[in-house]
């Protein structure tokens, strides 16, 4: 792989601040938003009221914890515009995310959003690797998701040739990969690996391309996929990490030089780890859920909203801001099994160790006879594991190690590759045929 550090000269002066710098303008611009909020937004207003707190009353940092969360309920219950504070007239693009249920959720954007939301996006990508001038091919979905639109306008600012290709058609994307020779490969990391599948089905070997990067993100996925993703294609596999509520992509990224978890860009987006159940502020290191505040949006500012992904924030690295763990899941995703909580990516980590299995997979629920069960159906790799007992062994294998490792016993299915559907954006892993009790 090549080395693909950004040289020091080319990064935001902020991203290399002093922690003080950084908390010192974090103060400045929380103090705004909190009064922008309040002053534009009548479900704001509300909230703080109800609360007893006044956007005067944040003298320091710590004084954001008296102020309420945010859910994506309150969006919903906004539906489209009602968290709006500009006028519509001055509202120069909408994104919605649709949830797995219920009405979608309507983000807005000024134009001066627009050129943030491009700045942060630009500074994930240089983080991760990809340089002015380089090809970039973009897979992410165009359209209201917030990944192709988002992807794109932050490659154009950093100086990239953009392809938009946005997601589907995969046997064309392997044309235009051959053909346009990218360097760098935007995608949810899911779809990476059904492209992988294409190459090797159309003859084109992985490592031969011209790809150096990819940047991932939309979904979790393990250091396994990483490992999985690098030594198969040699290119660097980096984290991208966003949501439409608080911008989109590019609220914080992986560096390609130490690949440790991702930097939040702090200056833009402050955030909070909270005890999910008390929500409570926890301290820096400890595990719980991601909440975010906005600093400099004017169309839809967000205040403490609770995004459901569980992760820690950890000391800055190689830039000076925080940054957040790998994002192991959601707390809607967590399966909790005859008592034992379980994600679909801590199954994933496990069936990549074992020889034979494809990063192919599905966590299927069902209730026979009243109780739980979970089967995780796997493919075998093309040409692997062809015969019965040898699945059987690999089904074992994988049994045990999750019994080992997570504390559950569940059923595994060796199935052919091929087998389980491919997404185009962010994988289901997950699939419940429990009728409801
Ligand atoms: O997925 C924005 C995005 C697009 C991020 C392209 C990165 C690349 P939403 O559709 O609103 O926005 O979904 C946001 O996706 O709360 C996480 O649960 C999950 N998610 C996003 N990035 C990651 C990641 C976009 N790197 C939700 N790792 C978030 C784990 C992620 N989960």
């Amino acid at each position: 792989m090549q080395n693909l550090t950004p040289p020091r000269e080319t990064l935001d002066p902020i991203e290399i601040a002093s922690v003080d710098e950084i908390r010192g303008l974090q103060l400045e611009r929380l103090q705004w938003s909190l009064r922008h909020a309040y002053d534009a937004v009548p479900h704001y207003r509300k909230a703080f009221e109800a609360a007893e707190v006044h956007p005067d009353d944040l003298r320091s940092l710590d004084d954001l914890a008296r102020f309420p969360f945010t859910a994506k309920q309150d969006l919903r219950d906004n539906y489209p515009f009602g968290m709006l504070a500009v006028p519509q007239e001055q509202v120069a693009r909408v994104h919605a995310s649709s949830g797995t249920t219920g009405k979608p959720t309507v983000v807005a954007y000024t134009a001066a959003d627009l050129d943030v939301w491009a700045s942060v996006v630009a500074r994930s990508l240089r983080a991760s690797g990809v340089r002015p001038g380089m090809k970039v091919h973009v897979a992410y979905g165009y359209g209201l998701f917030t990944g192709g639109l988002g992807a794109h306008y932050g490659a154009e600012r950093l100086g990239c040739t953009v392809i938009p290709v946005s997601g589907g058609m995969t046997e064309r994307q392997i044309q235009l990969i051959v053909d346009f020779a990218p360097e760098a490969i935007l995608v949810t990391p899911s779809y990476m690996l059904a492209l992988i599948d294409e190459m090797r089905e159309q003859g084109v070997d992985p490592a031969a391309t011209s790809l150096q990067v990819g940047v991932f993100g939309a979904e979790p996925w393990t250091d396994a996929v990483r490992r999985e993703v690098e030594d198969t294609c040699d290119m660097h596999a980096v984290d991208i990490y966003g949501l439409s509520e608080v911008i989109g992509p590019g609220v914080a990224n992986e560096c390609v030089e130490t690949k440790d978890g991702l930097h939040v860009w702090e200056d833009h987006f402050y955030p909070e780890v909270i005890d999910p159940v008390t929500g409570k502020v926890l301290p820096d290191g400890e595990e719980g859920e991601l909440v975010f505040t906005s600093l400099t949006k004017q169309a839809m500012p967000i205040v403490r909203y609770r995004t459901r992904d569980l992760t820690r924030l950890l000391p800055g690295t190689a830039r000076s801001m925080r940054r957040i763990e790998k994002i192991t899941g959601r707390s809607d995703d967590m399966i909790i099994l005859r008592g034992v909580n379980l994600f679909p990516s801590q199954v994933e980590e496990l069936l990549l160790d074992v020889p034979g299995l494809a990063p192919h997979f599905e966590c299927v629920l069902s209730r026979p006879e009243r109780m739980d069960q979970l089967t995780v159906r796997v493919e075998a790799r093309d040409g692997e594991l062809t015969a019965t007992d040898e699945r059987e062994r690999a089904a074992a294998t994988l049994r045990e190690r999750v019994k080992a490792r997570i504390g559950v016993s569940v059923g595994v299915e060796v199935v052919d590759p091929a087998a389980i559907t491919r997404s185009i954006g962010k994988a289901r892993r997950v699939r419940d045929l429990r009728e409801p009790r």
